[in-house]
């Protein structure tokens, strides 16, 4: 007699080969039944050709002929896609949050790590993408320069783990390739290799995904919003009128009619510099008001303005990113910007609808 109970943990040990989760965390077992020695399931795959789902029914059988050799195994496999349209490719990740911008050099990346490493210290489970592939900037902010992710073989799929940065789990094109390559690599190509850092990854269980842009919009973004349901987009701007204009298109982006990605919050990065010497002094180096206009543009709250800080610029260069140290100056400025983050997700997973992921048919 087979207990139905024990029958969990052996498939427990057999691993979807695209995420390298179990097939019960990845609910993939379904209408599991017992009859005395015969054991019956539905295993349901994302692609039911896959070519590595016989290997996957073979390891069920071992599995479980490990410990009952007398059992009959049936197992019926069936395509778990049923409704293409919002169904993630990483089900255990609850928010996927984009970083952009219109204007390069804003402090995506800076605003990237921080909010991650800020959300980390409120306790959250965080990862981060670097997704900006032309000029991948993420090793050197968290001091991950040269590192390779591993690769793991299952059933003949190739599965990347992510690096692990003191806990925060993170993929980047410049762990796989040299910064000199990625110029000629064309869009397609990058497009393809962002597809494998999400189909492709051992991702943990995980609150938030931090996803950081290339600037303005291109390929990348176009990829990540089909491949993705992205709970919303934070835009990163400066003070400056220019950058606000070029973060409007950005931000338009997300919230055409077909692609509807809510803008959650804008950063007004580089807002004022005090010296120092001069506590009460603000010196507004980028001009003013250009996060409060792009509020009003894009209809979306400002979370919090960062000024122009030293120790923000050093974090970044040296692998330390200043959120880390929630009681400096900086940090605290940083776990406001997650908090604020965090109610703003909360809001919009109550009032709105998941985001879709996107078809789009080329003609
Ligand atoms: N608030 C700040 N105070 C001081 N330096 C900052 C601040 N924000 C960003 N920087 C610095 O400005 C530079 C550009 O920032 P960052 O790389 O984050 O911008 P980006 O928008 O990601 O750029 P790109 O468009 O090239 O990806 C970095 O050297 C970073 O350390
Ligand atoms: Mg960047």
């Amino acid at each position: 007699m087979i207990d139905h109970n024990a029958l969990l943990p052996l498939l427990r040990n057999v691993k979807d080969p695209m995420t390298g989760r179990d097939i019960i965390e990845s609910k993939m077992v379904h209408d599991l039944k017992v009859k005395g020695n015969n054991v019956h399931f539905t295993l349901k795959l994302l692609n039911p050709d896959a070519p590595y789902k016989s290997n996957l029914i073979f390891d069920c059988m071992g599995q479980i002929k490990s410990k009952f050799p007398d059992a009959e195994v049936d197992i019926h496999v069936e395509a778990s896609r049923t409704n293409a349209d919002v169904q993630s490719p990483l089900p255990h990740v609850k928010n996927f949050i984009a970083v952009a911008s219109g204007k390069g050099g804003v402090g995506k990346s800076t605003a990237a790590v921080n909010l991650a490493v800020a959300l980390k210290q409120q306790g959250f489970n965080v990862g981060i993408i670097d997704a900006d592939l032309y000029g991948p900037s993420l090793p050197t902010m968290l001091g991950l320069q040269g590192e390779r992710p591993q690769i793991k073989d299952m059933y003949g799929v190739q599965t990347m783990i992510p690096l692990d940065y003191k806990g925060i789990p993170v993929m980047s094109l410049g762990f796989v390739i040299q910064p000199e390559q990625a110029v000629v690599l064309r869009g397609p190509k990058l497009s393809g290799i962002l597809k494998q850092f999400i189909s492709q990854c051992h991702w943990p269980e995980l609150d938030y995904m931090v996803i950081d842009l290339p600037p303005g919009t291109g390929d990348i973004h176009l990829t990540l919003v089909q491949t993705l349901p992205l709970t919303g987009a934070v835009m990163v701007t400066t003070p400056q009128q220019v950058a606000v204009v070029d973060a409007v298109k950005a931000a338009n982006m997300f919230l055409i009619d077909n692609i509807k990605v809510p803008v959650l919050g804008i950063i007004e990065n580089m807002a004022w510099f005090t010296p120092e010497e001069l506590p009460d002094n603000k010196y507004f180096l980028f001009g003013k008001g250009g996060g409060e206009k792009l509020s009003q543009l894009v209809k979306a709250p400002v979370i919090g303005q960062v000024p122009i800080m030293m120790s923000v610029r050093e974090g970044g260069d040296s692998g330390e990113p200043v959120a880390w140290d929630t009681e400096s100056k900086a940090g605290k400025i940083w776990k406001n910007l997650a908090i604020e983050l965090d109610k703003a997700v909360q809001q919009r997973n109550a009032n709105l609808d998941p985001t879709n992921i996107v078809k789009i048919t080329t003609y």
